[in-house]
């Protein structure tokens, strides 16, 4: 029966590939909604995509949240000789508890790595002033270069409202996504069901064109609550890796 069940999450992968318009899925069993480990399992499944892409130089961007502290918890040595291997933060804090937070994350993942790390010390959103005069700060520029630069991109994806609260988005953004009807958020971007982007955090970490720009990027994320949310960050975004898990695959593919 297990050869069974690994043989019926292969057809759900390549099913999924086919709906989702995405070169690759992979699928862990379980549902992360109910399992915690299960988390642990699309963690280790990202640590070998990003094994696998991996070049001369490398810069992985990565971002925050508990799926990606998976990742950064099932990490191991990486480096091959011949390899320089460097980690960034894509964002800044983002009203993330500590653990959860893209530099946490980053700094873990190298140290585990063997690799070399760089984080952005500012605040994720910003005002209008401080935007201008945080990118101009040296330090915080030659971070910037790299995320803008980065080779490989592993992000989380996250279900809109959900993400908004979890941030304590303010009163006008919390209605925006009701109104506009968002399903889904990654990196600080919000997306409706079509795709769309209808809300944008000004931050200035990795921006929307970063993430085409990369060789490989690499979405995590599962459970069963999320399978909107993945759908809809599918639509329009760039072609990636998809880790997930059987819960939330089960519940994409439910409507096909
Ligand atoms: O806040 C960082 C972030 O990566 C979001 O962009 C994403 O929506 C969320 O975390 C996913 O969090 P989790 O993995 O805990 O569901």
């Amino acid at each position: 029966t297990v050869m069974k069940n690994i043989s019926g999450l292969r057809n759900m992968e390549k099913q999924l590939e086919e709906v989702l318009g995405v070169s690759k899925v992979v699928i862990v069993s379980g549902d992360s909604d109910q399992y915690a480990t299960v988390k642990n399992e699309m963690g280790l499944a990202c640590v070998k995509e990003i094994e696998r892409a991996l070049g001369a130089i490398n810069i992985i961007a990565v971002t925050g949240g508990s799926t990606l502290a998976a990742v950064a918890e099932m990490m191991h040595p990486l480096r091959k000789a011949h390899q320089d291997l460097l980690f960034v933060s894509a964002r800044g804090g983002l009203g993330e508890r500590v653990e959860n937070q893209a530099n946490t994350i980053c700094a873990k993942m190298a140290e585990k790595a063997e690799g070399r790390y760089h984080l952005l010390h500012v605040p994720d959103q910003l005002s209008d002033e401080s935007y201008h005069s945080l990118m101009e700060e040296p330090s915080i520029h030659r971070v910037l270069q790299h995320v803008h630069r980065a080779t490989i991109i592993v992000h989380g994806i996250g279900d809109a409202k959900t993400m908004a609260i979890r941030r304590h988005s303010g009163e006008e953004i919390l209605k925006r996504v009701d109104t506009e009807h968002a399903v889904a958020e990654a990196f600080g971007y919000f997306f409706d069901q079509t795709g769309r982007v209808i809300h944008k955090v000004q931050t200035i970490g990795l921006q929307w064109e970063d993430l085409f720009g990369a060789h490989s990027v690499i979405a995590v994320a599962g459970g069963k609550s999320k399978a909107e949310a993945i759908q809809a960050y599918c639509k329009k975004g760039p072609d990636s890796v998809l880790i997930t898990d059987e819960g939330a695959a089960q519940e994409i593919l439910k409507n096909f």
